[in-house]
C-alpha cells in the first residue's frame, strides 16, 4: 500500500516529470480533476473517473478495457497524451531508486526483476492496493436509508423533502435504479444513453473498443501476471463476447459523492447535475439503440421535479471523507 502510495504521488513515474496519478486524480477534488477531459501531455478524449470506490468495480475505464484494478492502473502510465512513459522507462525508476527498490522487495519478495514487463505489472499492483484504501464516507442518503430501515421517523425527517420525492422519481418513473443500482449506484455494466461519441478525427467506441483493448492486452486476467492460478478471476474475462450493440456504450458511472465530480459523462460533455437531469428528461429516442434501451424514455420533467431529482442526486455525496488524513511513511530499510 505504502508503494502504491509513494507511486500514485511520483511525478518521475512520467519522463516529462511533469504529470503524476494526482495530476488528473485529484485527492480534494473527489479523486479526479473538475475538467470536461483529462490532460496530462496533451488533451486525452475522456473524462478522468473518480477512484473513489474503485475496489468494487469489475470493468475499469469508460470502456471496460481493464479487467482488474492493477491492469487499469498500468494504462495511463504508457497513454502518451496521459504520463507518456514507457515500460523500461517505469521500471529503470524502481530499480534505480533505493527507496522504490527497498518497498518492491518488500511487497514482492524479490528486488524488481531484469524483465521490465514483470515490474511494470509489480508497478500496477502497488498502486491497486493504494487504491483499494480510497472509499467514500457515509451520505444523507445513507442515514436516511438507515433511518427508514429502524422505522426512526424523526431521524428520517433530517433528509429533505426534496430529495424524498426526487428518490421516488430515480426508483419509479425515472427507472434511474435499473441502471444506477446497489451501494455504488451502478450495476457495473455497458449502456448507451444516447450521449454523442463523436471524438476528434471518429468516434468513441465505447465498449466494442473496451472489449478491443482488453483482449490485446498482455496484463489482462489472462495473461502471465495474473497470481491467481486457478483461472476463476479469469471466468469473465473469457466470456467476454463482442458484439455490434456495445459500439458507444460506456460503463454505468457511481453516482457515490456525484455532486463533486463535474462536469459529467465520459466526455465531460454535461457541465451540472441539471444539465445531466435535462437530458435524461429530454432524451432523443431515435439517438438510442434499437435493442436494449427500452429503459430510457423522454422524462419530461417539470422544473420542480428536475430540482427535486438534482437534490437527490446531490443527497449521494459524503458529509465528511472516510479516509485518514496522509501521513509520511518511515524510510524503507
Ligand atoms: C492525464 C490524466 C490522467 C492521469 C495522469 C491518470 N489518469 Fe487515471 N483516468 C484518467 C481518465 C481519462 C480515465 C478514464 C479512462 C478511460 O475510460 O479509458 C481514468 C481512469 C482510471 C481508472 C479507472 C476507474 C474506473 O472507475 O473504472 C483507474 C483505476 C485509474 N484511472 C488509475 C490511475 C492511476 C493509478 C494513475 C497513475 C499511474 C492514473 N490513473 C493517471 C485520467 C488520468
Ligand atoms: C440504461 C442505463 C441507465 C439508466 C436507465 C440511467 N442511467 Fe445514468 N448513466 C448511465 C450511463 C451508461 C452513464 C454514462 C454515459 C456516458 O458517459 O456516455 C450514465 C451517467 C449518469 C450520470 C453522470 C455521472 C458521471 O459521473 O459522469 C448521472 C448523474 C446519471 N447517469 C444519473 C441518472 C439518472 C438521474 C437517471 C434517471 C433519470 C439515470 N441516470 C438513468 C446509464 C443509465
Amino acid at each position: 500500500m505504502e508503494l502504491g502510495e509513494r507511486l500514485f504521488f511520483e511525478p518521475r513515474l512520467s519522463p516529462s516529470g511533469k504529470v503524476l496519478c494526482a495530476t488528473c486524480h485529484v485527492p480534494y477534488r473527489g479523486w479526479q480533476d473538475g475538467r470536461a477531459r483529462a490532460f496530462g501531455l496533451a488533451e486525452a478524449d475522456r473524462n478522468t473517473q473518480s477512484l473513489l470506490n474503485v475496489r468494487y468495480q469489475r470493468w475499469f475505464g469508460w470502456d471496460g478495457a481493464g479487467d482488474s484494478l492493477w491492469a487499469q492502473s498500468v494504462r495511463p502510465m504508457l497513454d502518451l497524451r496521459e504520463m507518456g512513459g514507457s515500460q523500461a522507462q517505469a521500471a529503470a525508476l524502481v530499480r534505480g531508486d533505493a527507496e522504490l527498490a527497498c518497498r518492491f522487495e518488500k511487497v514482492f519478495g524479490t528486488p524488481p526483476p531484469a524483465a521490465d514487463e514483470a515490474v511494470l505489472a509489480g508497478i500496477g499492483k502497488a498502486l491497486a492496493a493504494f487504491q483499494e484504501t480510497l472509499v467514500s464516507g457515509r451520505s444523507p442518503f445513507d442515514d436516511f436509508r438507515d433511518a427508514l430501515s429502524r422505522g426512526d421517523f424523526s431521524s428520517m425527517k433530517k433528509y429533505p423533502e426534496a430529495a424524498q420525492r426526487g428518490l421516488r422519481i430515480f426508483v419509479g418513473r425515472g427507472n434511474c435504479s435499473s441502471c444506477h443500482v446497489g451501494p455504488a449506484f451502478s450495476n457495473g455494466e455497458f449502456h448507451d444513453t444516447g450521449v454523442p461519441f463523436f471524438i476528434k478525427g471518429g468516434a468513441d467506441a465505447g465498449r466494442h473498443g473496451g472489449i478491443r483493448k482488453l483482449e490485446a492486452n498482455p496484463f489482462n486476467l489472462l495473461g502471465a501476471y495474473n497470481d491467481d492460478r486457478s483461472g476463476v478471476s479469469a471466468i469473465k474475462t473469457r466470456q467476454v463476447d463482442l458484439q455490434h450493440r456495445n459500439f458507444g456504450e460506456f460503463k454505468v458511472p457511481s453516482l457515490r459523492n456525484v455532486a463533486q465530480t463535474a462536469p459529467y459523462m465520459h466526455n465531460g460533455s454535461l457541465a451540472t447535475l441539471a444539465g445531466v437531469v435535462r437530458h435524461y428528461s429530454e432524451i432523443d429516442p431515435d439517438r438510442l439503440h434499437s435493442d436494449g434501451e427500452a429503459l430510457l424514455k423522454p422524462l419530461r420533467l417539470t422544473t420542480a421535479e428536475s430540482a427535486d431529482l438534482v437534490a437527490f442526486l446531490e443527497s449521494l455525496t459524503e458529509t465528511a471523507s472516510a479516509l485518514a488524513p496522509r501521513r509520511p511513511s518511515a524510510a524503507c530499510r
